[in-house]
């Protein structure tokens, strides 16, 4: 007898490229433990991205630069135990991949094998093609990332905007080609003018991920931090804050503080009592 379930199927990169070709946007979100994978998963996004910037969001990092392989690892496990439905994908961090091939399979295999990744997303144009060739041979499909990649802030001279110049569009849409080409399933358009993105969009058989391109692309992803406004002082541009939880659990936290300061917590009902007393005969 098949198994049943009534689980929705598990999303799959096959099922994103088919999105693409019935015009069904694509949501992805990042996630960085279980109960937020979980909570991702049941809001209903077709991706979770477990994205290097951890580093930025939860490690305290200034950039992704400082981030590890064995931190993303940490997180993908965790985001893997609350992961049901969306497609896993993990940020391989900077150096992971960049110094030969076969460190970058190994430490693409460790996201897979003992992270629970169902694929990686790289940050690069032409130069990652043969990274990409070389991943799917050990069948790890990737995901690729052009415009304003954080992992090469120092040589991009900060968090910009990129693709505004006419050859700096010429060179993204080549690169997005090259990448599609060489094997990518999807690619990341950050921080480009949306004229652009709607042209690579258009450009690629291949879905387009937009954050901070514009409305044209396949889908969006935004840092779910970002979402529900956990950060500090006024968001991104391209960021919509769906909610404002920070002064809430700044809130809740400082009443928890004058309340243990001032004895109101732990109340009656937070104690336990004793055992009541054995009986004796
Ligand atoms: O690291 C990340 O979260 C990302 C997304 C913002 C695309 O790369």
């Amino acid at each position: 007898m098949p198994y049943k379930s009534d689980k929705p199927a598990a999303v799959t990169t096959t099922q994103l490229a088919l999105m693409k070709q019935k015009g069904v946007k694509i949501a992805a979100l990042t996630a960085y433990d279980a109960p937020t994978a979980a909570l991702v998963n049941e809001a209903g996004a077709d991706v979770v991205l477990v994205g290097d910037s951890v580093g930025m969001v939860k490690l305290g990092y200034e950039n992704t630069i400082p981030v590890t392989l064995e931190e993303i690892l940490h997180h993908v496990k965790a985001v893997k135990r609350g992961n049901s439905r969306a497609l896993l994908v993990a940020d391989m961090p900077y150096l992971s991949y960049e110094v030969d091939l076969k460190e970058a399979v190994r430490n693409a295999g460790r996201l897979v094998k003992e992270g629970g990744a169902q694929a990686v997303k790289l940050e690069g144009g032409l130069e990652i093609a043969p990274v990409i060739k070389e991943l799917l041979k050990i069948n790890v499909p990737v995901m690729a990332h052009l415009g304003l990649t954080p992992q090469a802030v120092h040589r991009l001279g900060g968090f910009k905007v990129q693709g505004r110049k006419p050859q700096d569009a010429e060179k993204m849409l080549t690169d997005a080609k090259i990448l599609e080409g060489a094997g990518a399933f999807a690619v990341v358009l950050e921080c480009i003018p949306s004229a652009l993105a709607r042209e690579i969009t258009r450009k690629l058989s291949i879905p387009t991920i937009g954050i901070g391109a514009g409305p044209h692309c396949d889908g969006q992803v935004l840092v779910s931090d970002d979402v529900w406004g956990l950060g500090e002082g006024a968001p991104l541009k391209f960021v919509k804050r769906y909610a404002d939880l920070r002064p809430v659990m700044l809130k809740a936290a400082a009443a928890y503080c004058r309340e243990v300061k001032d004895g109101a917590f732990p109340a009656a009902e937070h104690a336990f009592e004793s055992a009541p007393a054995a009986k004796t005969a």
